[in-house]
């Protein structure tokens, strides 16, 4: 048995959540280990729905949760959340809940950044969640973020504030915000202190505790492969490196810690926000994929855009990320459409390719090639083993799976907990 990173491998939300809450099950800690409160991971459990922005989905099952120094945490967005999970009787206390001291802070003046930028961008904007995560970053790589491990040193956290004030108030100068005074937020971050500080500790000892007590460990991404910076259709991406690989800085455990690599893929495709999405479908398929599978961001609400399901963008993040095997979820939506396509390779003018090239130009440009795949009229939603799948179905699954190059895992069928059809147990490898 080993640990398991658990990764996106389209644009986001395919359904991360419900499959670590799968596997949490048997694991002893999950841990976030990049991006922040732009995540939005949903579980069903029964006639109760969780929707996590920053808790790791383990809180769901009391495992020790940890937040890794790769996130990027906003105190009171965390702080609120952990309100409203107690109320539906999660328990959340520092037995439970580790943050990495390390792990560098989100601000309001993070936010006020992100929206002024989106707004001045017009037709160019990104389409990002809101939430400050770009600007967050920036400041973390330029070396003037404050931490978790500054709040408990008020002296030094003056000269840090006074530092970040520096580069931020010429930005907000130019960008017609208000100036943010130094005794605010320092009044801000002194008042927020004593709430997180309890839970803030080094994440990477807990963590390499855990492994030398033979414990498991659940990596659960959040975003997805092309939303990576480096990897992703940018700039249309998000802030952080969302890839397998990142599991490991992002924590503070080996290259090896990660474990088996699990990428969760929905049988079709989405995207949120703005950017290149070759197979999407503007017409009543796409109407009707976005209806059947409710999509609609978790915590944005934002209505996401939906197409056919692209085994080149999957086998890039195959790939990239090193997926040995995949989830692939929302199986049921597809129930009923006569006539499913796969798109195999693209098009660029008269040149065929079988990946997304790096360039902005050309990933608008490609043109997807399809296969035709027969639909079926049976139902697969609530299945729960291979025999309760349309031979249609069936054949639908196992050409994904030669086209993207990794063995399915499980396949999703609701969003219940239970209705999962398994393959192979990924603690196993
Ligand atoms: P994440 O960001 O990857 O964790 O995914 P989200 O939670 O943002 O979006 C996935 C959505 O699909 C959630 O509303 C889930 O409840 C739902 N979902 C997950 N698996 C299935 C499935 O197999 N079938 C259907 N119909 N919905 C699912
Ligand atoms: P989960 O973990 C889908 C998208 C935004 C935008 C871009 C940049 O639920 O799969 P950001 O706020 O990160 O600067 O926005 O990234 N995005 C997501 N799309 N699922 C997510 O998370 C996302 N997190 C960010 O819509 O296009
Ligand atoms: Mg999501």
């Amino acid at each position: 048995m080993g640990n398991v990173t658990v990764i996106g491998a389209q644009w986001g939300d395919e359904g991360k959540g419900r499959v670590i809450d799968w596997l949490a099950d048997r694991a002893d800690v999950v841990v976030r280990f990049q991006g922040g409160n732009n995540a939005g991971h949903t579980i069903v459990v029964g006639n109760s729905t969780y929707k996590f922005a920053l808790l790791p989905s383990g809180v769901v099952q009391g495992k020790l949760s940890v937040i890794g120094n790769g996130v990027v945490v906003d105190p009171w967005s965390l702080l609120d959340e952990i309100e409203r999970v107690r109320t539906q009787g999660l328990t959340i206390n520092p037995d439970i809940l580790v943050l990495a001291d390390n792990a560098a802070l989100v601000l309001p003046l993070h936010r006020d950044l992100d929206a002024a930028r989106e707004a001045r961008a017009g037709a160019g904007k990104i389409g990002t969640t809101g939430r400050g995560i770009g600007p967050a970053y920036e400041d973390k790589v330029g070396r003037r973020a404050i931490r978790f491990c500054d709040l408990s040193d008020p002296a030094a956290l003056e000269t840090k504030i006074e530092r970040l004030l520096a580069h931020h108030q010429p930005l907000r100068a130019g960008l017609e915000l208000p100036e943010v005074t130094a005794e605010a937020l320092l009044a801000m971050l002194l008042a927020v202190a004593p709430k997180v500080t309890p839970y803030v500790k080094p994440a990477w000892r807990v963590l390499d505790k855990a492994m030398k007590d033979g414990r498991l460990i659940l990596f659960e991404g959040a975003q997805a492969t092309m939303l990576d910076v480096d990897h992703g259709t940018y700039p249309f991406v998000t802030s952080s490196n969302t890839v397998a690989g990142q599991a490991a800085t992002g924590s503070g455990v080996g290259p090896s810690g990660g474990g088996y690599v699990l990428g969760i893929v929905k049988a079709y495709t989405t995207r949120v926000g703005e950017g290149p999405f070759p197979c999407e479908l503007r017409d009543e398929i796409g109407e009707r994929l976005g209806v059947r599978g409710n999509e609609f961001g978790t915590n944005t609400g934002r209505k996401r855009r939906c197409g056919w399901f692209d085994a080149v963008l999957v086998r890039q993040s195959v790939a990239i990320s090193g997926i040995q095997g995949v989830v692939l979820t929302k199986l049921d939506v597809l129930d009923g459409l006569d006539t499913l396509k796969i798109c195999t390779g693209y098009r660029i003018g008269a040149r065929v390719i079988d990946y997304l090239p790096a360039g902005l130009s050309e990933q608008a440009a490609v043109t997807p090639i399809y296969e035709e795949i027969e639909g079926w009229q049976g139902a697969t939603r609530g299945a729960r083993s291979w025999k309760d799948l349309p031979a249609a179905a069936v054949k639908y699954v196992r050409r994904i799976e030669e086209l993207i190059g990794a063995q399915v895992a499980a396949v999703t069928t609701s969003p219940e907990r239970e209705d999962i059809i398994i393959m192979r147990d990924p603690f196993r490898g």
